[in-house]
């Protein structure tokens, strides 16, 4: 018979080892978060760092927004709306989150562009696969500028 698990008290403080062992993080990259403002710790009478239990959901949210390829200084000025002096409530994350709702609509559908359009020419002028003469002949694509014509969703200003 499984015994339940311990209740854990979500007050109590982790250690940066207890944090990188939960989200998966290497501590250097905690540290390295925290050197950019991302994370905060403080300082234990033992002068050892320690985390409030919500540093974990910030981590989660700084390797998924990484992971979708979105800029640490976009997802450093996205948790710097979230409260530094509480954990903060579902309601300050649902406030990033609607900040963020075109931003992540934009990548969707990129990726959704990238998904269904793999397997034909993306109008990058390499011409190297059948379908490109009939979808890109003689690189006509290039005269409306740079990259992967066909896969360009929104341009980017900082692209
Ligand atoms: S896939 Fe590169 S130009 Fe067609």
């Amino acid at each position: 018979m499984k015994s339940k698990p311990e209740p854990i008290d979500r007050s109590a403080t982790l250690s940066v080892g207890e944090v990188a062992q939960r989200s998966g993080v290497p501590v250097s990259t905690l540290h390295f978060y925290e050197s950019k403002g991302l994370i905060t710790s403080h300082r234990a009478p033992s002068n050892h760092r320690r985390y409030a239990r919500d540093v974990l959901r910030r981590v989660a949210f700084i390797r998924v927004a990484q992971r979708v390829g979105i800029a640490l200084a976009d997802i450093s000025d996205a948790l710097a709306t979230l409260p530094t002096s509480a954990a903060p409530s579902r309601a300050d994350w649902a406030r990033l989150s609607a900040g963020w709702r075109a931003e992540l609509d934009e990548r969707m559908a990129q990726l959704k562009k990238l998904r269904d359009t793999l397997d034909d020419c993306i109008g990058c002028g390499c011409l190297s696969i059948d379908r490109c003469r009939l979808r890109n002949p003689g690189d006509k694509l290039a005269s409306q500028g740079p990259g992967a014509r066909r896969l360009v969703v929104i341009q980017r200003a900082d692209d």
